[in-house]
Formats: C-alpha cells, sequence, structure tokens
C-alpha cells in the first residue's frame, strides 16, 4: 500500500513519500491507535515534534505497528529553548528516550528563532547527532533563505528539507522557488489550513466537485503537483485513507493556476513570520 505515494529524493539521498501525518494533538492511547491506523493504512512518514509532548505516543505507535521499524520514517524537532549546542544534544537524546527509538530518520530545528541567534549552532549540533547514527537526515522548519545560506555558510551543510507554512491560502511561492533552486525539498505544515473556511471556499468546491473528490484531496493534489511533501493531520482512520487517495487523478495547469490564486498577503494562519516570530 505505502508503494502507492510516490516518492522524493532529498539531496542527502534519503527518500520520502510525498505524503505523511501530521501528528499535532495525536497523544495518549488515542493518538496511538490513530497514528497505527494510519500506518496500516500506508502512511510512512510521521511528523511529530519535542513541544507537542508526543514522541512517547510515536514510539508507541511505531511498536504496535506491524511494519518493520526500518520502513517508516520518524520526524521530530528540536524546541527553540533548547538550540544553545549542549542542550540540543541533550534535546535529540531525550526525543529518543521519550519515544524509545534507536533513531529518528529525520530531525529539523523547529523554529529559526533570529533574535536568539543560535540556530547555527543548534545545526552544529544536529550534525554532529546525524553523525552519530542518532538521526539519518537533518533540516529545518520556517526557515527564511537568510537563515538557510548562514547553516550552509557556517557549516558547510545544508538542511534536506524545509517544513514551512504552505496551503492555498499561503503558496509560497518566492520560498519554494528558491528551495528548487537550492536541491531543498519543501515540506508543507497545515496545509488544509487546518479544516477551517477553506471546505468552505467556492473555488475549491467548484474543482472537487468537477474531479468527483474532495475539497482535501484537491488541495493534498495541489502539493503534490508544486512538488512539495504534506503532512495533513487526521486523527480519524476514514479522513487518512481519503488524504493519501490523491494519485488517480490530476489537476490541469488552469485548475493549478486558478488554486494558486487564492493565496493573500496575510494568509498565513497566525501571522507567523519567521523574520521575527520566535517559539520556545
Ligand atoms: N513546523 C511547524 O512549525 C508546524 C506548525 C504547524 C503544524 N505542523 C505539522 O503539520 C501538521 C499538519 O498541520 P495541522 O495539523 O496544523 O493542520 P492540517 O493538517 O492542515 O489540518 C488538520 C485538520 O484538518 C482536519 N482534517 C484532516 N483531514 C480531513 C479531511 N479529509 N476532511 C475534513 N477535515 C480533515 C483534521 O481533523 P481530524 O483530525 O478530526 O480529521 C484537523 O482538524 C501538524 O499536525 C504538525 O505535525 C508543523
Amino acid at each position: 500500500m505505502s508503494r502507492a505515494i510516490p516518492e522524493i529524493t532529498l539531496n542527502d539521498g534519503m527518500t520520502l513519500p510525498v505524503v505523511g501525518l501530521g501528528t499535532y494533538n495525536l497523544k495518549g492511547s488515542d493518538g496511538a491507535a490513530s497514528i497505527t491506523s494510519a500506518i496500516d493504512s500506508g502512511y510512512r512518514l510521521i511528523d511529530s515534534a519535542y513541544n507537542y509532548e508526543n514522541e512517547g505516543t510515536i514510539g508507541e505507535a511505531v511498536r504496535r505497528s506491524t511494519i518493520p521499524r526500518e520502513e517508516l520514517l520518524i520526524t521530530s524537532k528540536l524546541p527553540g529553548r533548547y538550540q544553545e549546542y549542549s542542550k540540543a544534544v541533550t534535546t535529540i537524546q531525550e526525543s529518543l528516550y521519550r519515544a524509545n527509538l534507536d533513531y529518528y530518520d529525520i530531525y529539523l530545528i523547529h523554529w529559526p528563532n533570529p533574535k536568539q541567534d543560535l540556530y547555527v549552532e543548534a545545526w552544529q549540533a544536529l550534525i554532529d547527532a546525524k553523525r552519530w547514527g542518532l538521526i539519518r537526515s537533518i533540516g529545518v522548519c520556517n526557515f527564511l533563505p537568510e537563515h538557510l545560506e548562514r547553516l550552509e555558510k557556517e557549516t558547510g551543510v545544508k538542511p534536506s528539507l524545509n517544513q514551512i507554512e504552505l496551503h492555498p491560502f499561503f503558496n509560497q511561492e518566492e520560498q519554494r522557488k528558491w528551495h528548487e533552486e537550492n536541491q531543498i525539498a519543501t515540506e508543507s505544515w497545515s496545509p488544509m489550513v487546518r479544516a477551517s473556511e477553506v471546505f468552505h471556499n467556492e473555488t475549491l468546491k467548484r474543482i472537487a466537485e468537477a474531479k468527483h473528490k474532495s475539497i482535501s484531496q484537491v488541495i493534498l493534489r495541489w502539493h503534490y503537483q508544486l512538488g512539495a511533501i504534506s503532512i495533513p493531520k487526521s486523527a480519524s482512520p476514514e479522513r487518512q485513507r481519503e488524504n493519501i487517495s490523491i494519485f488517480d487523478f490530476s489537476l490541469d495547469d488552469e485548475e493549478m493556476r486558478t488554486i494558486d490564486g487564492l493565496t493573500r498577503p496575510d494568509g498565513r494562519l497566525d501571522d507567523q513570520n519567521p523574520a521575527v516570530y520566535e517559539e520556545f
């Protein structure tokens, strides 16, 4: 089943399916059951973060699953308050202990927090943790080109991916282009705008009806055709299946342009501009 999800290759050779599972708020035994059902349906890439307080739940789902650990791609993220080098190393170890895993497939810096100005030393900790075998692929979230350039300039190592807010109301055209030119994969967070007004949007409704698909499927197909990896979160086995059933239709150029046209300068969900916003 997982073979039905196409894959892309990152700049370090790691391959990832183009749709993974978001897990914000999936916790405890209900969360573990939801994540297990997603794995049973064919999800292999699972997103998580130290700050979601669900690394233990993710580890439990990995152990409950009948899919071998090496076929799963587990992600976690370093919080802003632990970006100092020694704290970052300890946090990566703590993330592993919480999940009771030997390694993460992907580990990301959660926010650049530019005013704090510690993201380069946090990045050095991820580079070293990869060398020690604790992480297979290292990347970032919410980094602007100026932050990404600095990482490579000061450490010689480029992130494999950048997980950014990306959805029809905030299409990140320039940032995506920059990623493409610099061989950094784009991963979309809140790909369905957290199921907000997007499901009442008349333009999306019209395209979904024409394709005999749901609005979520049209949106997730749009991410795929943009070349982005999306990580829709759903607790429901039915909606999880719906969200990966997007490889039997396509959007034509005009439909892609129409969805692109829904973007707005103020389209971010919570006005979290990484140039100034900081999260700890
Ligand atoms: N790096 C970062 O800074 C950052 C920031 C935010 C999020 N993230 C990651 O990105 C993931 C996804 O983002 P998100 O959770 O904010 O938002 P999202 O995936 O855009 O939307 C999730 C919402 O959509 C609903 N939903 C899912 N599938 C649906 C469907 N087919 N039809 C109708 N409703 C559906 C879910 O409800 P049900 O669960 O009831 O289905 C949930 O309320 C997060 O879970 C997290 O892993 C990362």
